[in-house]
């Protein structure tokens, strides 16, 4: 039976270092039952507590490997509501605090994807023959349904080409949401000219596009980006290059065009990490993702003479996912330790069931 719940309130006003006590110890209690979830993102001081860490393709095999009865997932929204699709109905998924969100995945929703095929079927003829549907996994549940119903599928940063490939071979186009960025820079490996691949502007009527130009297109970029990766700039790359010629530059595809294309390497959270642990010693590196990433990753490859430097000249963060604060954490836990579940993240059922089709085309094709 479900015991009264602690508020926050008590936990809102507690030092960061009472927070990490109080962590260790409703942990200490939980055992087992509780796994915790952390992507690469999040901050260090609640990083620490991770029992496993990757980027989302990995997290989300690991959410369905899982047998803890709750996964606390330090994430953001879409990564917890993936936990809760891909793990056991009996599994409990949580989001320590909900406001946790991510503003690309905010940048498409149900109503306007719905809209955009209404209005190809009015251009072009029948979507569900012509377009192939992909969401990124950076994207609300009811949209990965919608990708599910409709024959289509999920992709994340480290296997968008690919999930490319299974879509051209199944349907002529691929209408790619929502961040244009990863859409244009995964079709351009796959050999795409950059004139087949045009924006679509969901606030436009048509997305902004003549019937002859969708006609035209081989996939249609969903007009959305991260607020964080559109920071880097090609001129930051260029300055690093004139300043250091041996040093080398890794970016993640959410970066925009230029920069992927002036990158040594571009892939998601994961590879960045592998490639740069497993270069040789005494290498530069520009790097061209979130700040909490580059900033550990800088300090852990140190004492090999890897020197690691942020793409930006400003600070930029994932602040939605910095909300997962210690005071957050061990209220939620400290609930869990006394029997209340707080934050729950509950994909309804009909929902989760087509989204999970999608989800596992993805891990079947990847
Ligand atoms: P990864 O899948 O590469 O970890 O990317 C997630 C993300 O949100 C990057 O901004
Ligand atoms: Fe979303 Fe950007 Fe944060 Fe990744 S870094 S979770 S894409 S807002």
């Amino acid at each position: 039976m479900q015991t009264a719940t602690i508020a926050f309130d008590k936990f809102n006003a507690l030092a960061d270092d009472d927070c990490q006590e109080r962590i260790r110890a409703a942990r200490a209690r939980l055992g087992k039952k509780a796994v915790l979830l952390c992507h690469h993102y999040q901050r260090a001081d609640v990083y620490q507590h991770a029992d496993l860490t990757g980027d989302s393709l990995k997290l989300s095999r690991l959410a369905s490997q899982t047998d803890s009865d709750f996964i606390v997932f330090c994430g953001v929204h879409f990564m917890a509501e993936v936990a809760d699709i891909m793990s056991k109905p009996s599994q409990i998924a949580i989001l320590p605090d909900l406001a946790a969100g991510c503003s690309m995945a905010d940048m498409a929703n149900l109503a306007k994807v719905e809209r955009c095929w209404r209005e190809l079927e009015a251009v072009a003829g029948d979507p569900d023959r012509l377009f192939t549907p992909v969401t990124y996994i950076n994207s609300s549940a009811d949209l990965k349904a919608f990708c599910g119903e409709h024959g289509g599928i999920v992709c994340t940063s480290s296997n968008a080409p690919k999930i490319l490939e299974w879509s051209f071979a199944r349907r002529e186009k691929v209408l790619f949401f929502p961040d244009q960025h990863l859409g244009r820079w995964s079709g351009h490996k796959m050999g795409i000219p950059l004139d087949e691949m045009v924006v679509w502007d969901p606030d436009l009527e048509n997305g902004g596009l003549t019937a002859d130009e969708i006609r035209r297109a081989r996939i249609l970029l969903w007009k959305g980006h991260c607020s964080v990766h559109q920071m880097f700039q090609a001129g930051h790359i260029l300055r690093f290059r004139n300043e250091h010629p041996d040093g080398l530059v890794i970016s993640h595809p959410e970066s925009n065009f230029d920069v992927c294309r002036l990158s040594d390497y571009v892939g998601s959270t994961e590879t960045i990490i592998k490639t740069i642990k497993a270069a040789p010693e005494n290498t530069r590196w520009l790097v061209g993702t979130e700040l909490n990433l580059v900033s550990r990753l800088a300090e852990e490859v140190k004492p090999e003479g890897k020197v690691v430097q942020f793409m930006a000249p400003m600070v930029c963060m994932c602040s939605t996912m910095g909300r997962i604060d210690p005071q957050h954490l061990a209220w939620c836990l400290e609930n869990l330790a006394e029997g209340s579940v707080v934050n729950r993240i509950a994909v309804p059922a009909h929902e989760a069931a087509l989204a999970k089709v999608a989800l596992e085309r993805m891990l079947a094709a990847s």
